[in-house]
């Protein structure tokens, strides 16, 4: 069986991975630590990070592999959507690579990636029956994906403003928090009252999502309350986190809810980064047992972004012989 590097550098982690079939050899992520000091991911830090840690990422994944880059049979990589420069260290590697040891080259779709972490073969995790559902909520992107088959699946609805994980980033930059600031908000909510807040729940209608109207009345109430109230944000922090990760929840859920019932599909996936929020978690698996969903959710490193879902995506279309040339670009936008 084909031994398949895998690359991935759409955003601010630069990750290398080798698959075999659907099973992961190794998955080894740099985080970059940088972008804390300015609450948020710049562009051209990231690229600059991912070219000093590319290197030493992809030799500790071969070598966690247990296999030289001889065994490599080809190579696969994130062509977007992603920040251009940080696309193009990934891309210019893994065509490097390939060029020099003359292997077949495969793109793949950063979002058909993490819906692909679904069907990586490993014991801690189920693979989903199809048809099924996969609710994709990340820094950058929140959608509903109808999956059908590996290779076959498509968006129904998507944000039209911000991301579910961007939402919760932003507020927490308002709270002081630290970047990023989904995990804190997590956390603090735990010892908040969801109902102390009641912030808007915008529906644009169908299966698509809008968050920025929440993240204004967030911002509003934040606004408005500490004229009066100087220590407002550090006496009700617990609060606004909880309410906070309430509204997103309720909204992400809603139109997972709907869209499964119209489409009558009974088996949901969550992929993306935000799938580590308790709230969500608890919150779907409390839907899924009132409508008799089976719900799925893979391994933590393997829900955030990493090498190991662009190696199983790659792997499904060299299966099917969709590799890619020398002339293939990075693209930020796809679709
Ligand atoms: O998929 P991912 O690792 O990569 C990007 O999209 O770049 O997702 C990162 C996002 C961030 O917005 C982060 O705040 C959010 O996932 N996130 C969380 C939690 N863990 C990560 N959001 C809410 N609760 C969490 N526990």
């Amino acid at each position: 069986m084909v031994k398949i590097l895998a690359i991935e550098s759409s955003c601010d982690d630069t990750s290398a991975g080798v698959i075999e079939g659907r099973r992961v050899l190794s998955n080894v992520t740099a985080n970059q630590l940088v972008h804390e000091l300015y609450g948020g991911v710049v562009p051209e830090l990231a690229s600059r990070a991912h070219e000093k840690n590319i290197v030493p990422v992809v030799d500790r994944a071969l070598a966690e592999a247990g296999c030289s880059v001889a065994d490599i049979g080809a190579v696969a990589f994130t062509r977007g959507p992603g920040l251009m420069g940080s696309l193009h260290v990934g891309v210019s590697f893994a065509k490097g690579l390939a060029l020099a040891r003359q292997i077949p080259l495969v793109d793949v779709n950063h979002l058909e990636a993490h819906v692909s972490a679904h069907f990586i073969d490993d014991e801690q995790q189920r693979r989903p029956q199809f048809p099924f559902l996969c609710l994709l909520v990340s820094g950058g992107n929140s959608q509903i994906i109808k999956v059908e088959a590996e290779d076959k699946m498509s968006v129904i609805g998507q944000t039209i403003d911000d991301a579910a994980g961007e939402a919760f980033d932003k507020c927490a930059k308002v709270l002081g928090l630290p970047y990023p600031g989904g995990p804190w908000v997590d956390r603090l909510a735990k010892e908040g009252n969801p109902q102390a807040f009641k912030f808007a729940r915008p529906d644009v209608g169908g299966y698509d999502y809008s968050f920025s109207g929440l993240k204004t009345s967030f911002l509003y109430l934040i606004r408005d309350s500490l004229g009066p109230e100087p220590d407002f944000i550090e006496r009700r922090k617990a609060d606004l986190c909880a309410s906070l990760q309430s509204a997103v929840v309720d909204v992400l859920l809603r139109k997972l809810e709907r869209a499964a019932n119209d489409l009558g599909i009974r088996h949901i996936g969550i992929a993306g980064g935000v799938s580590a929020n308790s709230g969500l978690r608890n919150g779907l698996e409390k839907l899924g047992q009132r409508r008799g969903w089976e719900v799925y959710i893979p391994r933590f490193c393997y829900t955030t972004d990493n090498a190991a879902m662009v190696g199983i995506a790659g792997a499904i279309k060299l299966e099917r012989g969709l590799t890619t040339t020398q002339h293939a670009a990075p693209v930020a936008r796809v679709g």
